[in-house]
């Protein structure tokens, strides 16, 4: 029936880039459960450690117990909750934006605002190693899409004036290679070009910024249009967009992906107002984190490990290049009882496949150790 799948099935196999899932049950420190055995688990976005956090937790069972799981019906008709309103009302108040909307997830976000945004007329510009639900977004709107190589402002100031975009989009910290984006230099590209500037803050959110607060703190900044998903600092699932009045009105007549949906539930609503607070409140889960970033940056150094980027974000990227060894390398670990992800095309470009690890606050010196030396025997 799927004749033309069937015969990239092969070079699929062939090439490394089979992809397979496993059943995971997630532990305590910074374990996960796999087949009845158990990995330091390397592979979460759950940076703070929150999505288990007891307060966290009790604020959802009340609101569980008061509104129910389920937001019923799409944000349109009777899907607004009460507890979704209020998450945005908080959001705003903290980061300093006049209004926003919250998405089921940070992929609905970002393919929802680029297509309700652009038109067919539209030039959109980017960072070539955007996100693909930025990407997706882009091509869902039909629009133009000039992109400008990875976190080079020239090159992207270049294609500016040669393509005058109607949106700049970039992220703070990008989820495949833990770099920080140059953001004062692209920013003020955008100020002085009156190009409206859209930034993904999925990984700098609850990282970055004395508070954890993200972009807006760190850069002492704010995008035109900033999207923060949760399933990544804050522990939940979800995204927030964030913008002026006027834009949210818009994006609010034309986004399908948001009318056309089910709303967020109340409950994911509640605990990620409460993951706010534990972020604001628990600051020593942030330090921790820093701390550990810094010590992987040094030991992988002294190992001579080759990172993608030296930044202090807990994406940590090991460059292999070659798909099938970094599969190998990732089974390697996964028998020494470490579970890492092996990033293959086309989630990254063409020969440039990587471990990618991330690191959570709940991790120890001692796993970091284990996992550098482990990698080091693998490569040899
Ligand atoms: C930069 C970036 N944007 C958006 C998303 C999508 O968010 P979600 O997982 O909530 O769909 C992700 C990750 O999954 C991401 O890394």
């Amino acid at each position: 029936m799927f004749k033309k799948l069937e015969k990239h099935k092969q070079k699929i196999w062939q090439r490394g880039l089979w992809r397979t899932r496993c059943v995971t049950q997630s532990l305590p420190d910074a374990k996960v459960q796999i087949n009845n055995e158990k990995y330091i688990n390397f592979c979460s976005s759950d940076y703070l450690g929150l999505s288990n956090h007891p307060k966290i937790i009790k604020a959802m069972q009340s609101c569980l117990q008061n509104a129910g799981f389920g937001s019923s019906s799409s944000p349109l008709l009777s899907g607004y909750s009460v507890e979704c309103k209020e998450l945005e009302k908080t959001f705003c108040h903290i980061l300093g934006f006049e209004d926003a909307l919250v998405f089921p997830s940070g992929y609905q976000a970002n393919i929802g605002i680029l297509s309700s945004l652009l038109t067919r007329d539209s030039i959109a510009l980017c960072d070539r190693l955007c996100h693909a639900s930025l990407l997706d977004g882009i091509l869902l709107s039909r629009s133009k899409i000039k992109r400008f190589r990875h976190n080079d402002s020239r090159h992207a100031q270049e294609l500016m004036k040669s393509h005058p975009p109607d949106l700049f989009i970039t992220e703070s910290v990008f989820s495949m290679e833990g770099d920080i984006a140059p953001i004062d230099e692209l920013s003020s590209l955008c100020r002085s070009s009156h190009t409206p500037f859209l930034m993904d803050d999925a990984h700098g959110f609850g990282v970055l910024g004395e508070n954890g607060l993200g972009a807006v703190s760190y850069w002492k900044l704010k995008p035109d249009i900033l999207t923060i998903p949760f399933g990544k600092a804050l522990g939940m699932s979800g995204a927030i967009v964030l913008a002026k009045k006027d834009t949210i009105s818009l994006i609010l007549q034309h986004c399908r992906s948001y009318r056309y949906s089910t709303a967020i539930s109340p409950v994911i609503c509640a605990g990620a107002l409460e993951s706010l607070d534990v972020i604001l409140n628990e600051k020593w889960r942030l330090e921790k984190l820093k701390k550990l970033i810094e010590y992987f940056n040094q030991y992988a150094l002294e190992y001579d490990l080759h990172m993608v980027s030296q930044d202090i974000t807990p994406i940590r990227s090991i460059h292999i290049g070659d798909s099938i060894k970094t599969l190998a390398i990732a089974k390697y670990l996964k028998n020494m009882g470490i579970y890492v992800a092996a990033i293959r095309p086309p989630t990254v470009p063409k020969n440039t496949s990587r471990l990618r690890i991330s690191l959570v606050c709940a991790h120890q010196k001692s796993d970091i150790q284990y996992l550098v030396k482990s990698i080091r025997d693998a490569l040899q």
